[in-house]
């Protein structure tokens, strides 16, 4: 089984590292615009083999995509990350050049393979790969909610000193600050987490996870990796495993929720064909409010690529 990630950056190389420390594949090709930044990143990832203990091969290239032919899944992270005071949807014209040249050559390359897309404005350059790969919308799909879940299930973790491992949470909307994670579906080992923490502390903790891809922008001065990067390899293991995962996935919408022609954060059941299926929660009247608003601001953003007419 062969996966490749495009942009070796600080998300793509994190990425390709979990993937091959974890043996997820056979092999990982690593692609990057910038010459001998991939194979440098390849070639040092694959001299922690002997010492991780794993055998996935790790290949480098400079924009040959031969390499990348025949990839089962193929992970889009090339672009330019957020630095302090930007928003994820001031990226948007560099990256959807990029995000477009970027999909046509994979499609060329891997015309059966599935399309993650890790690239900001993340909804947006989803629909950016989606438009341009011409693949059906269950083989092009964004990470972002099982990152967003990540911080959120953290910090409760932090304030309730229990295990991560013990926390479910789904969340829904846009890869922004409108995103709305859904307390009334937050467990803690099963038990509901509006029993074990009260509302003031629950807000803030939410209000926190909202904003938690500028927080650590303002920490580092570039965006997140480690998280981001683990999440996306997540997914690739879903799909190469066929593991049905039920994950919250940037997904094409064509009714679900109400909503129509939109890529928005939702849960789904994730396994070898891409998205097997899209999961509609019975929202309440004020959940829908808030995700109707959160659509609206991707929907927006979205209309801002259209008339670029890239
Ligand atoms: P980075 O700057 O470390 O890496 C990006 C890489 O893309 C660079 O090595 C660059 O040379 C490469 N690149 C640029 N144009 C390319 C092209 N045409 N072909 C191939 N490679 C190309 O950035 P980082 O931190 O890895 O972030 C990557 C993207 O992921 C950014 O857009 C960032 O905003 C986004 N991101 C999304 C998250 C999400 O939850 N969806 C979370 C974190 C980052
Ligand atoms: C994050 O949430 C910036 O989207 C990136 O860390």
């Amino acid at each position: 089984m062969k996966v490749s990630v495009i942009g070796a950056g600080n998300v793509g190389a994190t990425c390709a590292e979990v993937i091959a420390h974890h043996e997820l594949a056979n092999e990982v090709v690593l692609l990057d615009i910038k010459e001998n930044f991939a194979e440098g990143k390849a070639l040092d990832i694959w001299e922690t083999s002997a010492i991780n203990m794993y055998d996935t091969r790790l290949v480098g290239t400079t924009n040959d995509y031969s390499k990348t032919a025949n990839s089962e899944v193929v992970v889009i992270t090339s672009g330019l990350p957020r630095k302090p005071g930007m928003s994820r949807d001031d990226l948007i014209s560099t990256n959807a050049k990029i995000v477009k040249s970027v999909t046509e050559n994979v499609v060329k390359h891997s015309p059966n393979t599935i399309l993650i897309v890790v690239s900001n404005p993340l909804d947006v350059m989803t629909y950016c790969a989606y438009i341009n790969s011409k693949f059906p919308s269950k083989r092009v799909f964004g990470m972002a909610g099982i990152l967003d879940t990540g911080r959120y299930k953290a910090f409760l973790a932090d304030e309730l000193r229990v295990s991560p491992k013990d926390i479910q949470a789904v969340l829904l909307g846009g890869h922004g600050d409108t995103m709305v994670p859904l307390p009334r579906y937050t467990t803690i080992g099963g038990i509901p987490v509006t029993e074990l923490i009260d509302k003031a502390k629950l807000d803030a903790i939410i209000d926190r996870t909202k904003k938690g891809g500028g927080e650590i922008v303002n920490l580092l001065g570039t965006s997140a990796w480690y998280a981001p990067g683990s999440a996306a390899a997540q997914m690739v293991e879903a799909i190469l495993k066929d593991q049905r995962r039920v994950f919250p996935v940037c997904a094409w919408l064509e009714g679900e929720y109400g909503l129509k022609s939109i890529y928005l954060g939702v849960p789904v059941i994730l396994g070898k064909g891409g998205i097997e299926k899209i999961i509609e929660l019975k929202l309440s009247g004020d959940e829908m409010k808030l995700v109707n608003e959160s659509a609206k601001s991707v929907k927006e953003v979205m209309d801002v690529l259209d008339k670029l007419e890239l």
